[in-house]
């Protein structure tokens, strides 16, 4: 039975123009309810709704309070502090392949967290730009709000993942692949394998067994929104599984595959979140440099043997 996350549904973009589309309660809990999910059932039947149709202030206004809850999530696991230690030596190898705009891109950055978190601290250095975009315009419009407010360098836009006009020497993204069926990740990452383009780096919860456990302990104690609680271990449920993101990241074959500290070298009880990395085959000596003894943890296509695991 498919695992679905209540963010998912109870929002609807089109990401072309946004224009925003309604959402009728009655649909949503009937989603949940065919995918045998009466919890997430009895959450939306909970939330306002007029002429049947969930009401958008209310719906804008809880996306951004959970949101601003996986904000403190994201700091308590340093995705920020995570990004850099790979950005870092990424970026190193292409300002010396001779690259000279430098850009990093957020996909589906949320409120904008990591990118707002990489512009505080300057890390990545004065010649990088960077950008957020995420096909929510409400959580687009929280980042940049949140941006302006901390006074920071950045940007923050609309855009969809698939039909991405925005070029990046990075593209990242943070807890975001799960949203994506298998089918559909091979034109995620094949979209990002363009001109220009020097590495993707995309984070996501580790397919372990006791994900979901650690992501319920995890999301109880840090979330207090119910939908939170909910669709954080709904997540840990649907994360695909290492195989599944090395074959669909292989799309991209212009790049060279790697999953970075593996499910197989971790502890599944701390195993978290763990990046796919895909780079240029002719950067990936001076990366290996870069990144000295921590270079050990990157793992190429040939080594990992994870079974994908069988869900929707
Ligand atoms: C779980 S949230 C992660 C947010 C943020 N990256 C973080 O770590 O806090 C997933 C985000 O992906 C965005 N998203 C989902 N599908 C998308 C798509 N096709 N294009 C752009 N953004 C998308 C959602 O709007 C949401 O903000």
């Amino acid at each position: 039975m498919s695992v679905l996350e209540i963010s998912d549904l109870i929002v609807a973009w089109d990401p072309a123009t946004p224009t925003r589309e309604p959402v009728f309660a009655t649909d949503v809990i009937e989603r949940l309810r065919c995918a045998g999910d009466h919890r997430a059932a009895r959450i939306v039947q909970r939330m306002p709704a007029e002429a049947g149709v969930l009401e958008p202030e209310s719906v804008d206004r809880l996306l951004v309070r959970v949101h601003t809850e996986l904000q403190r999530l994201g700091e308590e696991l340093h995705m920020a502090q995570r990004f850099a230690e790979l950005l870092g030596p990424v970026l190193a190898v292409t300002r010396s392949a001779g690259s000279r705009s430098l850009r990093v891109v957020d996909i589906g950055c949320g409120v904008g967290y990591v990118i707002r978190a990489l512009a505080a601290t300057g890390v990545l250095g004065a010649d990088v730009e960077l950008l957020g975009v995420d096909m929510n315009p409400v959580l687009v419009a929280e980042a940049s709000r949140l941006a302006v407010a901390e006074g920071l360098r950045c940007d923050f836009m609309c855009a969809d993942a698939f039909a991405l006009d925005e070029d990046a020497t990075v593209y990242i993204s943070s807890g975001v692949l799960h949203h994506f069926s298998a089918d559909a990740l091979a034109s995620f990452f094949r979209a990002q394998d363009r001109p220009g383009t020097a590495a993707f780096v995309h984070y996501d919860i580790a397919a372990t067994r006791l994900a979901p456990v650690g992501a319920w302990v995890f999301h109880r104690a840090r979330m207090r929104e119910p939908l939170g609680r909910h669709d954080g271990v709904a997540s840990a449920r649907r994360a695909h599984g290492d195989g599944t993101l090395l074959a669909a990241a292989r799309q991209a074959s212009g790049m060279e595959i790697f999953l970075f500290e593996p499910v197989r070298h971790t502890n599944p009880f701390c195993a978290g979140m763990r990046p796919v990395l895909g780079i240029r085959p002719e950067l990936v000596l001076g990366l290996r440099h870069a990144l000295g003894r921590r270079a050990k943890g990157l793992v190429g296509t040939g080594g990992v043997h994870t079974p994908t695991r069988a869900r929707r």
